[in-house]
């Protein structure tokens, strides 16, 4: 077999023929709109912030760093369940489209397509990020590795991509949501969000999803409080992309990272607390926040989930788990569902 570069040579289709990058958050309506989520989470007691401001260019890159944490078990081990299972995947799944929300850097991605190549399927790959400068470069090494891969990229919300979605060309699709990046959702927006999914989907369809399950509270906390100082890094830069985005001045210095696992909710709860009496404002939203001392800001939830609940609440959605894999400690799990029914009936 020739090496990998001799291949992507030989290929007669270049990077441009292979690639499209569209960007859906540009249309009027959506500018007219955008920061609303802000203001309302600013305004709201307690305060909190929607995690997919996390990810601009600087916040995906501080992602990719806590991804390769010492404490930070979830990508290794997901990475490790989906190295050994993306063979069975492939041939479960057959030729398919695969659509994947939250793509990020697509490291993962990677054992996936390589489970299809090596069954000569075709490889369409729809990565969906709100981070364009990550989607593009990620696309663009990919492109590099794999000599037949097309790419179509949405730079977008999930929620809008999953709305413009096209049929598929292929037999059947895939949509892939890694990392317990569902954890993020409250129990009424990841309603919302698997409704989506399921009726985006056609009878037949697969959906694979990584879920983080519960654990003892001290490896939970570690992972959110690393010694590196990375996760505080990553969630004081939300203030800074808040700075940039709507013209505000937080001053980073003035507030602190905080994360605890909440043992009732089975969730880590990630904050930012103000170390002293503040105004902050945000020029483009006409914002105005106050903070008192030791208020917080909830930047993030991180759910962690009951393997068999989680089951039995997709198959209430039309998905039917197929598959669940897990690992030797039982940290974490991937769930391969297929769309059942053929209705909108959610
Ligand atoms: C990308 C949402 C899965 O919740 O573990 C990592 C984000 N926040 N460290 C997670 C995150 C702090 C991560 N997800």
């Amino acid at each position: 077999m020739p090496p990998v570069s001799q291949t992507a040579a030989s290929n007669r289709f270049s990077f441009e023929e292979r690639l499209q990058i569209e960007y859906l958050l540009d249309n009027y309506l959506e500018k007219q709109n955008e920061g609303k989520d802000v203001i309302d989470g600013l305004t709201q007691s307690p305060k909190s912030l929607p995690p997919r401001y996390f990810y601009d260019s600087k916040g995906s890159q501080l992602f990719e760093q806590i991804c390769a944490l010492p404490e930070y078990y979830p990508t290794r081990t997901e990475a490790a369940i989906l190295q050994q299972y993306a063979e069975k995947i492939a041939k479960i799944t057959g030729s398919c489209e695969l659509i994947e929300l939250g793509s990020g850097s697509s490291t993962k991605t990677r054992l996936l397509l390589d489970a299809y190549s090596a069954l000569n399927y075709p490889l369409r790959y729809f990565p969906i990020d709100v981070s364009g400068s990550i989607l593009k470069e990620s696309a663009y090494n990919l492109l590099k590795d794999y000599a037949t891969l097309q790419v179509h990229g949405l730079v977008s919300t999930y929620e809008r991509a999953l709305s413009q979605l096209k049929p598929s060309s292929l037999p059947q699709r895939i949509i892939v949501f890694l990392g317990s990046t569902i954890g993020n959702f409250t129990p009424s927006e990841c309603d919302r969000f698997i409704s989506q999914v399921s009726t985006t989907l056609d009878r037949g369809d697969y959906f694979l999803l990584g879920i983080d399950l519960q654990k003892p509270k001290h490896i939970l906390e570690a992972a959110y409080n690393d010694s590196q100082g990375i996760t505080t890094a990553f969630n004081l830069n939300i203030l800074q992309h808040l700075n940039w985005r709507f013209r505000g001045n937080f001053n980073l210095d003035s507030f602190s990272h905080g994360a605890i696992y909440n043992e009732s909710a089975k969730q880590i709860e990630m904050y930012l607390v103000s170390q002293q009496t503040q105004v902050v404002c945000l020029e483009t939203l006409d914002l105005l926040v106050q903070f008192t001392a030791g208020e917080k800001i909830l930047t993030e939830i991180s759910r962690k989930f009951d393997r068999q609940k989680l089951k039995d609440y997709l198959k209430t959605k039309g998905l039917k788990v197929i598959e669940s894999w897990t690992d030797s400690n039982q940290w974490f799990a991937l769930l391969l569902c297929r769309r059942e029914i053929n209705k909108n009936v959610f």
